[in-house]
């Protein structure tokens, strides 16, 4: 079955956040992470057929919604989960915060590994915990912990990591060795372990898999909180579609606590989308993977063509994370937006000079906004500045 990535989709008066940031300007939108597609055909006639009920009023989980997700993971990840180990949440920003709440307290820290997600960094502070950090490091081409460093830089008050497998923003599927290398890190410090795995339909890189910790060391299931959901793959976000496996009663019951009276149900629309993501798109999802292949290869090409870019490998998500440190330029990100680019700020991962681009979108709007970052380069070159020059600052913290 073919299915429509190329054709755009007029957003505007939509109330998009993406896309009202520009509204009144000739600036491109490739920043917060969602997609310009429109979610699978059977997403929306599975939405319609919900809409027809004619009833919205107070839902809990749906047998056969929960039925989904255990069949899910038992089907892509040979994990095999109880029925009661599923936590809903309107979104998994909420899982974070209530996450940092439920654990330790007041005053504890969270070991957080940026660049990352900025809500990550947000979700202790704003929970009077405190985060402590470890940057991830290159290894010639590959993002990785440093876990001497994160040994040197957790304390006796430290109680958490928040863990994103693939990684936003730099697109890593952490492997096997480095799996179990954070497992035994997790236990040695006797840390819960929350796994932010939002992005692990997203896999680009055929020799990449998705693993599930909780499910690679099952003895580190019971300090597990694994997120997941379907927003980011299905193109669903602005639904608030997520849920959190928390294998061990006890770190449930804390989640729970921590969640109630706070966090909103979740509402029917969104379980009919996850039941039918789940059950009925595959093909779809396939095919949203081989065109973002596509996309991801014409950023690379870009990039390559502008000195002062670089970029690593993206294993998975639709995010390029890219070091603009040698860009002869202060603010990188004001250049772009400059340029009629609207692309994300490192500085909010924690890493100022680099920025992130959201190649989920169709090809045509991608070709113009990596055309004009092309040429704002090229401009740069002809004014006479030379790459090297630029912000080349120190990563992050
Ligand atoms: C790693 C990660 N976690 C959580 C979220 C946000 O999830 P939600 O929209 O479900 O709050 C995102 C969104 O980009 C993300 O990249």
């Amino acid at each position: 079955m073919d299915f429509d990535f190329d054709t755009p989709v007029d957003r505007r008066n939509t109330g998009s956040i993406k896309w009202d940031k520009y509204r009144a300007r000739d600036v491109l939108p490739m920043w917060v992470a969602d997609m310009d597609f429109r979610a699978p055909p059977a997403v929306l006639r599975a939405l319609r057929e919900r809409v027809e009920h004619g009833i919205f009023g107070y839902t809990a989980a749906p047998d056969d919604v929960v039925d989904a997700v255990v069949a899910m993971c038992a089907e892509r990840f040979d994990w095999h989960i109880e029925r009661d180990w599923l936590l809903w949440f309107p979104g998994l920003n909420s899982a974070l915060t209530a996450t940092c709440r439920a654990i330790g307290e007041d005053g504890d820290e969270a070991l957080v590994l940026p660049p990352v997600y900025p809500p990550f960094l947000l979700a202790a502070p704003r929970s009077r915990r405190r985060n402590v950090v470890s940057p991830l490091v290159l290894d010639g081409q590959r993002w990785v912990m440093d876990f001497e460093h994160m040994q040197a830089t957790v304390s006796a008050r430290t109680r958490l990591l928040l863990f994103c497998n693939p990684h936003n923003p730099v697109g890593r599927v952490y492997d096997e060795r480095e799996l179990l290398q954070v497992a035994e890190f997790c236990e040695r410090n006797d840390l819960v372990l929350c796994s932010d795995d939002v992005h692990c339909d997203l896999v680009l890189d055929p020799a990449a898999r998705y693993r599930p910790l909780a499910r690679l060391v099952p003895e580190v299931a019971a300090r597990t909180i694994t997120l997941l959901g379907v927003g980011k793959t299905y193109n669903l976000a602005g639904l608030h579609c997520g849920y959190a496996i928390v294998p061990d009663p006890g770190l449930r019951e804390r989640l729970q606590a921590a969640m109630s009276g706070v966090v909103a149900y979740i509402n029917p629309l969104s379980y009919a989308a996850t039941r039918t993501a789940y059950r009925e798109c595959a093909a779809w999802r396939e095919a949203l993977l081989d065109y973002l292949r596509g996309n991801c290869a014409a950023v690379r090409a870009a990039v390559d063509a502008c000195p002062g870019l670089r970029i690593t490998p993206i294993e998975a998500t639709y995010l390029a994370w890219i070091d603009a440190r040698a860009l002869p330029v202060d603010d990188p990100a004001a250049f772009f937006e400059h340029a009629g680019v609207g692309l994300s700020d490192g500085r909010d991962f924690g890493f100022p000079g680099y920025l992130r681009l959201n190649f989920g979108c169709p090809r045509v709007q991608l070709d113009a906004a990596l055309r004009r970052m092309v040429e704002a380069v090229a401009a740069l070159r002809h004014a006479g500045a030379r790459p090297g020059n630029g912000t080349g600052g120190e990563t992050g913290y």
